[in-house]
């Protein structure tokens, strides 16, 4: 949620346009507002609004302002509506500083009741005003702004990053309380982000911000303190190598599309990123602990879900998926220093999940973690970490990192598997070598076969406010992920359920023409026929992901059955997802949505 870009210049005093670049790289964290503040002549230049990036940035001819530093926000609203006023950045009251934040001020109430009083003029009803305010009450006093900054974040309660800026330096400050932030250093110009897409155009030459780090800009170096004492921290910069062509489109309409269609590459690149001791000892960890618990949430909760049918029928392992939001209050106060809480989630960001690592961490579990973004929050917090290697997932909706996340679980659950002896060797080398060579391929294939399927039935499916997509063991979790990928981007109730459990309730919606979309792994084929024949007898019109099968033909017209390629009952659950991704990327677009940004949702979701 909230995207923050900040940079300061020697070499440029048209600022307006890196910022507009930097901004566009960041509209997957919010596009509810937009707005950029430059230095200029000595005064601070603000324009922002509500709108798309595009929008906005046209309309208020952003990348037209001048100057050598600056600061660009996109928004995702919390704390006030989606307005003009409530649209960051924020003066401060005589308007000689400007800043903007990504994360929440939870006591933003009493902040602004207290400010107000004491004769602060705030503008909004957004909480990233008052982190302007909270430095501006301390700098009126010493004309300090590292100090000013320190007490600040004294009195700001959350979990946030925000940058600011005086209209009488050169620099740029930025802290990191909780949210992600990256600092880049150029050739006369440094830079701070929210996430590297936006860095990268500038610079490759990163220095990750951990939290409680104020880092403060100059043109030509970095400088890193700790927030609490301002005690300087020495930290060298590494270069990223991130392929900054990911986070382009490519030639395809949307990055969803690119990103379902790149997924036979990003799995391949999984086992490039993986690497060894690090797989080995991941594994150890599972096999050594007292119980496994899988927190996630949204598409990498999802995962988890298959993940845990992977361990439990390759390795015979037990383990525990949770929502991130739930697991404090579900097993909070019995996780201890036998557990092993394996964090999931593409962005490492994720607040739901990092409450969890906070809540763990000090009850001495162990925390791994499998993660997209290096650098990230998670990362920083975990023991040990696997990377997916996806690359940026640019589109809202996850796509490819949900399916590297389901090959990384199956990998090493046929691993454990043949160190436990619960799987022959022949079987468990064959999964190993399908996984990593033939997957890829019959991705591709996957896609071949089905987006033309997939596309015709956009129009039948738009007629339904709402559908079920059921699941049967490994299938389970990708019902559930076909469904989400449907609620999120094409606005339709579709809901993902066990396919055993339809029958206990749901079964009464179901009327002639209703959509069920089922999808079945190889070897539960039979057990599915009870399952298609109480709806199919009540009229239901099946739609089935799954591989050509003459029982599953008998109910699935040609134009509903949307085949996977013969492959076997591990590797076809990661396959049968893809179907139901191009099923929700063809209804998005013939419904007119853009299923890259999705109403109301942000990609990286920092709040609680
Ligand atoms: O970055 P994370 O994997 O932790 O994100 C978790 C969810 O917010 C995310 O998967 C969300 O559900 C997706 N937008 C769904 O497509």
């Amino acid at each position: 949620m909230c995207g923050i870009f900040g940079i300061t210049s020697k070499r440029r005093s048209d600022i307006g346009h890196i910022l507009v670049e930097g901004a566009e790289k960041l509209t997957y964290r919010g596009y509810d507002t937009v707005g950029v503040a430059t230095v200029y002549k000595g005064k601070i230049l603000l324009r922002k609004d509500r709108g798309k990036f595009d929008e906005v940035a046209t309309k208020l001819r952003l990348a037209e302002m001048p100057g050598s530093k600056g600061i660009a926000q996109l928004r995702w609203a919390t704390f006030g509506a989606p307005s003009k006023v409530n649209a960051q950045p924020h003066y401060d009251c005589d308007e000689d500083l400007c800043g903007a934040h990504n994360g929440n001020i939870v006591n933003y109430l009493p902040l602004r009741e207290q400010y107000t009083g004491e004769g602060h003029t705030i503008r909004s009803m957004n909480d990233g005003e008052i982190c302007v305010h909270a430095v501006e009450r301390y700098y009126d006093k010493s004309g300090d702004m590292v100090e000013a900054i320190q007490k600040g974040c004294g009195d700001l309660h959350g979990d946030y990053a925000f940058a600011i800026m005086n209209m009488k330096d050169d620099k740029v400050y930025a802290v990191k309380m909780g949210s992600s932030l990256f600092a880049g250093i150029g050739k006369g110009e440094t830079c701070v982000s929210s996430d590297l897409p936006s860095i990268l155009p500038v610079t490759r030459r990163i220095i990750n911000v951990l939290d409680g780090e104020m880092v403060i800009l100059s043109p030509e170096r970095v400088e890193l303190r700790r927030i609490n004492d301002g005690a300087p921290i020495e930290r060298e910069p590494y270069t990223s190598d991130a392929d900054i062509r990911v986070a382009q489109k490519g030639g395809y309409p949307h990055f969803m599309l690119k990103e379902i269609h790149e997924q036979a590459s990003s799995t391949r690149s999984l086992f490039s990123a993986i690497r060894e001791p690090f797989v080995t000892q991941f594994e150890d960890a599972l096999l050594d602990a007292k119980r496994i618990f899988f927190v996630a949430c949204g598409s990498s909760y999802n995962a988890t879900v298959v993940a845990s049918y992977y361990l439990n029928a390759l390795a015979k392992l037990p383990s525990i998926s949770v929502v991130g939001g739930q697991f404090v209050s579900m097993y909070g106060e019995s996780v201890g220093e036998d557990d092993v809480v394996v964090c999931v989630s593409q962005s490492g960001e994720t607040k739901d999940v990092i409450d969890v690592v906070h809540h763990c961490r000090n009850r001495n579990a162990r925390i791994l973690s499998v993660v997209n973004v290096l650098g990230s929050t998670l990362t920083q917090l975990s023991h040990l970490y696997l990377p997916l290697g996806c690359g940026f997932e640019i589109s809202v909706p996850a796509t490819k990192t949900y399916t590297s996340q389901v090959t990384l679980f199956s990998y090493l659950a046929t691993r454990m598997g043949l160190r436990r002896g619960t799987l022959a060797r022949e079987t468990g080398e064959g999964l190993l070598n399908d996984l990593q060579k033939r997957l890829p391929p019959l991705i591709e294939q996957t896609i071949a076969t089905t987006e033309i399927k997939a596309r015709a039935l956009a129009p039948y499916l738009a007629n339904y406010p709402h559908f079920y997509v059921l699941g049967y063991g490994l299938t389970h979790g990708v019902a559930l992920e076909g469904a989400l990928k449907i609620k999120e981007v094409c606005y339709i109730v579709a809901d993902g359920m066990y396919s055993s459990e339809f029958k206990h309730g749901p079964l009464s919606i179901v009327t002639n023409g209703y959509p069920i979309v089922f999808t079945v792994a190889p070897n539960d084929s039979e057990e599915l026929v009870n399952h298609l024949s109480e709806v199919e007898c009540r009229g239901a019109r099946i739609i089935l992901t799954g591989e050509d099968h003459p029982l599953l033909r008998r109910y699935v017209a040609e134009e509903n059955y949307l085949v996977v390629p013969n492959s076997n009952h591990y590797l076809s659950p990661i396959l049968q997802v893809i179907p139901l991704q191009l099923l929700a990327y063809y209804l998005a677009t013939y419904k007119n949505i853009d299923p890259d940004y999705p109403r109301n949702i942000s990609k990286t979701l920092t709040v609680r």
